[in-house]
């Protein structure tokens, strides 16, 4: 078996290890077991996941003792829901886990998020175990236990903070999932290594070639990296109240109002953040924030490499752009807050940005008049 990474986040008593490796789901019964707590699992997958490694998943807990309840909701965004979450809770009771029971969530951030906000609510609260399986959920969902369903009228308005036990991110099971989402994958990753640290951005920019060609060994240290910086975002600022976790959003302004108003579906959020990632860039350049025209170059050209867009599709216009970003969280008082690019590998968080300055940028990133 290849290297396994483990890493810390230190949260005290909420403190847990995030272990990544190739080839690692058959040992998540035995991981489990040295947690300690009850004996009863509810193991949550998603339609696209459950047969390839929600079944596994369970097996390996049988195997180690653990009498298991499996839940399969539909893959999509869709599966966020209140509605999604009773059938869960139904399953839990009825299959008599009890305060001292996991849920363990085997599949993407869908599957996380959903499977977390159970976790959290259920019993008042039980142990929450992730087994991330996309790349955007190794790197980023799975770690710093932000959990929620959606609400009609916004995505993820309805959550807790509930920090799992354990992540366990098997990089063998990135080697079924379709490119593009290992693409939205990297488009967080080089999100941390742009907002945190230069030297991993370099391992990222030289890694990417077989990093797309699904060479483990090479995803393994790239997640590994990543969770590493976010590990430690979330150790400084666990439930975003100083204000430091904030600079995950990185790249989110933009590309949530691009999701928003491109509709659901139609462009992920990886490539949506993507877009995002270039508007930010643009903005700090205007502001003289000491991001130069050489890092925005290097950063358009990294993700082109990945694969992913670097301008608006076609159709997006900018006044719905900006009411979509207004409507977001992130305004206090009213007013858009930005995280903008420093240099490579720090950003600055709360930050003020005149709005045709914005219209501007939004402009030139291709969204319509
Ligand atoms: P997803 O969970 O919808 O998974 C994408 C698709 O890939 C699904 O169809 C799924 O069935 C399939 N899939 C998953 N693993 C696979 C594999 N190994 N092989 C083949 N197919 C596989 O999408 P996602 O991008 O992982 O997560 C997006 C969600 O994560 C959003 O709801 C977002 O809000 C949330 N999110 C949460 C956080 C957080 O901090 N909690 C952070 C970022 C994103
Ligand atoms: N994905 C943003 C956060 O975890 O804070």
């Amino acid at each position: 078996m290849a290297t396994v990474e483990r890493v810390r986040v230190a949260l005290g008593e909420r403190s847990y290890d995030v272990v990544v490796g190739a080839g690692i789901l058959a040992g998540l019964g035995e991981a489990l077991t040295a947690l300690g707590r009850g004996r009863r699992a509810l193991v949550v997958s998603d339609a696209g996941v459950a047969s390839r490694y929600g079944a596994p998943a369970a097996d390996s807990l049988a195997r180690a003792g653990f009498a298991t309840v499996r839940a399969t909701v539909p893959a999509g965004e869709r599966s966020k829901s209140l509605r999604q979450a009773a059938r869960l809770y139904d399953a839990a009771i009825a299959g008599g886990l009890d305060r001292g029971a996991w849920v363990v969530a085997v599949g993407g951030g869908v599957v996380g998020d959903l499977a977390g906000f159970v976790a959290a609510t259920l019993f008042r609260g039980v142990a929450f175990c992730q087994v991330p399986t996309t790349l955007l959920a190794q790197v980023d969902a799975s770690v710093g236990g932000k959990v929620a369903v959606n609400h009609p009228l916004g995505k993820n308005l309805i959550g807790a903070f509930h920090q799992p036990r354990l992540c366990w991110g098997d990089v063998a099971t990135l080697a079924t999932l379709p490119r593009r989402e290992l693409r939205c994958g990297l488009a967080e990753v080089i999100k941390h290594g742009m907002m945190a640290d230069a030297a991993y951005l370099d391992e990222v920019e030289a890694a990417l070639p077989r990093a797309l060609a699904g060479d483990p060994a090479v995803l393994a240290r790239v997640v590994a990296g990543s969770v590493r910086i976010k590990a430690a975002v979330v150790a400084g600022d666990e439930r975003e109240e100083s204000g430091a976790r904030q600079c995950l959003n990185l790249g989110h302004t933009v590309g949530q109002a691009l999701e928003a108003v491109a509709g659901y579906g139609r462009l992920h959020h990886g490539e949506a953040v993507a877009v995002g990632l270039v508007a930010a860039g643009e903005i700090a350049l205007r502001q003289g924030t000491g991001w130069a025209a050489r890092d925005q170059e290097r950063l358009v050209g990294l993700l082109r490499a990945a694969g992913l867009p670097t301008r608006m599709p076609a159709g997006i216009g900018r006044e719905d752009l900006l009411a979509a970003m207004v409507r977001d969280k992130k305004t206090l008082a009213g007013q858009l807050r930005w995280v903008l690019p420093l240099r490579t590998g720090a950003v600055a968080v709360g930050q003020l940005v005149p709005e045709p300055v914005v219209r501007e940028v939004l402009a030139d990133v291709g969204a319509a008049a």
